[in-house]
């Protein structure tokens, strides 16, 4: 081989060395972390934050998960977006912004978005989360200013200027999302995954069928589940393995902060309402899990399945229907009855979160929020 030739073969080698022991290394999960060090054992591993807009309707529990995620390095909360669903749009956004001050989170992006659902009129949830919505604990006036972008054109805005970072985190009914999908499709294929809280394979918490967030607005739903994207749906399923108790809250209460003591008054009311409504087993923290999934999905484990919404049913309108076979009998009609041909597959298109490690979390939500 020339020497010119051999000198260029080694440069390139070396470029590439340089390149492969610089890149983030992919994880079986789709996180990266920094490889920032040769000797792995020299220096603690640098995690790169995830970066996550949040599009909520705050809300007891959606307080507590955007507290969580304040308050977690492995995310970068770029946005908070609200959505009407627990209370008014004008109190959730009310909410939010006090709740960011609370944090000293100035910094992030907090919008208003849609009025009220696509095709139906609101249902608001004072009865769960109290009349203002936070457990009727009252924060200060924020300190915060709201964004005065509409908040699906400022979801559109951040995916572009971030193509394959965000992740969407809707812990409320899907309207904004669906919103930002219908003005700007192209945005599917530049988002990173979609984290939601909604939907429910085993049944409902608003009736039999449908849970709150995807009754709320059942045609969003169908639009955000069939957009063609990375989704976890974190529903019922999982939500209500994660109780937090008596015990967990005796635990929160030893250590003392703004937010700390904030999230326990709003842990004693829920606490209170699971007694008078509820099992009185603990709270779920729904909102907060789908928080938690985006910082670390193992606490989860899924199945792909095939989920449609219901959006036609007299007692099952707002139902997540999940196939989870994939498949369906091709039934075709001969003469006067239809005859069964073959079995035909249908594709997953949501990651249906069937297990957690309810513990684990609950510890990691508890571990977060002491003393902030
Ligand atoms: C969901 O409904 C809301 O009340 C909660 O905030 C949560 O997002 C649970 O069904
Ligand atoms: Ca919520």
């Amino acid at each position: 081989m020339p020497r010119g030739a051999t000198l260029a073969a080694c440069m390139a080698l070396i470029v590439a060395f340089v390149i492969f022991a610089g890149a983030p290394a992919a994880r079986a999960d789709g996180n990266a972390r920094s490889t920032t060090t040769a000797n792995p054992a020299a220096a603690p591993e640098k995690v790169i934050p995830k970066k996550v807009i949040i599009d909520t309707d705050p809300g007891t529990d959606d307080a507590l998960a955007i507290l969580l995620a304040l308050n977690s390095p492995e995310l970068d909360v770029r946005a908070l977006t609200v959505v009407p669903g627990n209370v008014t749009a004008q109190q959730g956004l009310e909410n939010a912004l006090k709740l960011a001050s609370l944090a000293n989170r100035c910094d992030i992006a907090i919008a208003g978005g849609a009025q009220h659902p696509l095709f139906q009129k609101l249902t608001t949830a004072e009865l769960w989360h109290g009349a203002n919505g936070l457990a009727n604990v009252e924060l200060p006036p924020s300190k915060c200013k709201a964004d005065p972008r509409f908040g699906p054109d400022l979801i559109i805005q951040m995916i572009h200027e971030s193509p394959h970072e965000i992740t969407l985190v809707p812990v409320g009914p899907l309207t904004n999302i669906a919103l930002a999908l219908l003005k700007d499709p192209s945005i599917v294929p530049l988002v990173k995954e979609v984290v939601i809280m909604g939907g429910s394979i085993t049944g409902g918490n608003v009736n039999a069928a449908a849970e709150a967030n995807i009754y709320n607005d059942p045609e969003a739903a169908q639009i955000v589940f069939h957009a063609g994207w990375r989704l976890t749906m974190v529903g019922l399923d999982v939500g209500d393995k994660t109780l937090f108790d008596q015990a967990h809250l005796d635990q929160l209460s030893k250590t003392h902060g703004p937010e700390n003591d904030f999230v326990v008054k709003v842990l004693i009311f829920l606490l209170g309402q699971e007694a008078k409504y509820g099992s009185g087993g603990g709270s779920p923290m729904y909102d907060p899990l789908a928080v938690g999934t985006a910082i670390d999905p193992s606490i989860v484990s899924t199945q792909p399945m095939h989920v449609d919404v219901e959006s036609r049913g007299e007692f099952t309108r707002g139902e997540t229907v999940a196939n989870r076979r994939n498949a369906v009998e091709r039934n075709v009609l001969h003469g006067d009855r239809y005859i069964i041909e073959g079995i035909d597959h249908v594709d997953p298109n949501v990651q249906v979160a069937t297990g957690v490690n309810a513990e684990e979390f609950l510890q990691l939500l508890i571990s977060r929020l002491a003393g902030k």
